[in-house]
């Protein structure tokens, strides 16, 4: 089993994660960790415990992270995910508590053990990158656990919050560029699961409609029923969901190495990730000197991770 944590702002999409996450058998999920996001923290924390329970897996610790970005004010995505951030479903809150840990705390506890066991862990965030910026930055031994970090975040082409940004970057710009620093210094492998594929991952209202048969099912359906309201077609694409399936089935996803920085000034792009396509002489004799080289994903197999994705949440 591959051991893997999610950092999450749930989110209807990252909940169409968590309920891959915490049900497939080849994932070995050790820890959620929460983060401000698509709304507040009070609502990612118990969105993502509701979710968890629906999947089934209440033993799963899940921590409470960053309420805020770094250093720009909070600015949600209630209009995408509802005011509640999980649709405004009629469905049953968790009860469960959280972990008596801050979720960096949390973080840094489990990679530690996953350095002493040598069963390295697949961080995967699909939220603003804060948690892992602040993990990074003050345990930079933590790295000694991650065999890797694959996030939703960013793109190479247009972006959703803004025409020029992707809104985890967009959101918190600074620990975005934190993160991938870090990870270049500390030689974490990074993958970055931007929007160039997260809409390519597509359930149609029909495959949706004919899961039923247990609480993780049923609200997997309701989750694309509203993604697929939000976007107006008849289906809804699993968004971050797609960032566990390119950790379960890599090959799937098709990735190129650049080199890629965040913008943290600029009148109209700040937060937008900028993706080094040039050869690579040019690239070699940039007078700003080498960023962060990281995978970006190009192109995926939307139909693949879509029928992983609902044979798993079934
Ligand atoms: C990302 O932002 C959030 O609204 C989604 O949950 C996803 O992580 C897409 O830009
Ligand atoms: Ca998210």
């Amino acid at each position: 089993m591959k051991p893997v944590i999610l950092d999450v702002d749930t989110g209807l999409d990252d909940a169409c994660a968590l309920l891959l996450a915490a049900r497939h058998p080849e994932l070995d999920l050790k820890a959620v960790t929460c983060v401000g996001g698509n709304v507040g923290i009070d609502d990612v924390v118990r969105n993502t415990l509701t979710v968890l329970d629906a999947a089934g897996r209440p033993d799963v610790p899940v921590a409470r992270g960053a309420a805020v970005p770094l250093i720009q004010p909070v600015r949600s995505a209630r209009h995408v995910h509802g005011e509640d951030g999980l649709g405004d479903l009629d469905w049953p809150r968790s009860t469960r508590s959280t972990d008596p840990r801050h979720a960096v705390e949390l973080l840094r506890d489990v990679l530690r053990d996953a350095a002493a066991t040598g069963e390295l862990i697949t961080l995967i965030p699909l939220a603003p990158l804060t948690n892992i910026a602040l993990l990074l930055r003050t345990y930079p031994e933590a790295a000694r656990g991650l065999r890797e970090i694959v996030f939703m975040g960013g793109a190479a082409g247009i972006g959703n919050a803004t025409a020029a940004a992707e809104f985890n970057i967009w959101t918190d710009p600074e620990a975005a560029a934190i993160a991938l620093t870090a990870a270049k210094d500390l030689g974490i492998p990074v993958t970055m699961y931007g929007l160039d594929v997260f809409y390519d991952v597509v359930v149609t209202l029909d495959q949706a409609r004919a899961l039923s048969g247990s609480p993780s099912a049923e609200l997997a359906c309701k989750l694309i029923e509203k993604r697929s309201e939000r976007y107006q077609s008849d289906g809804g694409s699993i968004g971050d969901g797609g960032a566990v399936c390119a950790v379960i089935d890599p090959s799937g996803l098709t990735t190129l190495e650049y080199p890629v920085r965040i913008e943290l000034s600029g009148s109209w792009s700040r937060g937008r990730t900028i993706v080094d396509t040039r050869g690579a002489s040019d690239v070699a004799n940039d007078p700003q000197g080498p960023a962060a080289t990281i995978r970006v994903a190009t192109a995926v197999d939307g139909k693949r991770y879509a029928e992983l994705w609902l044979a798993t949440v079934s």
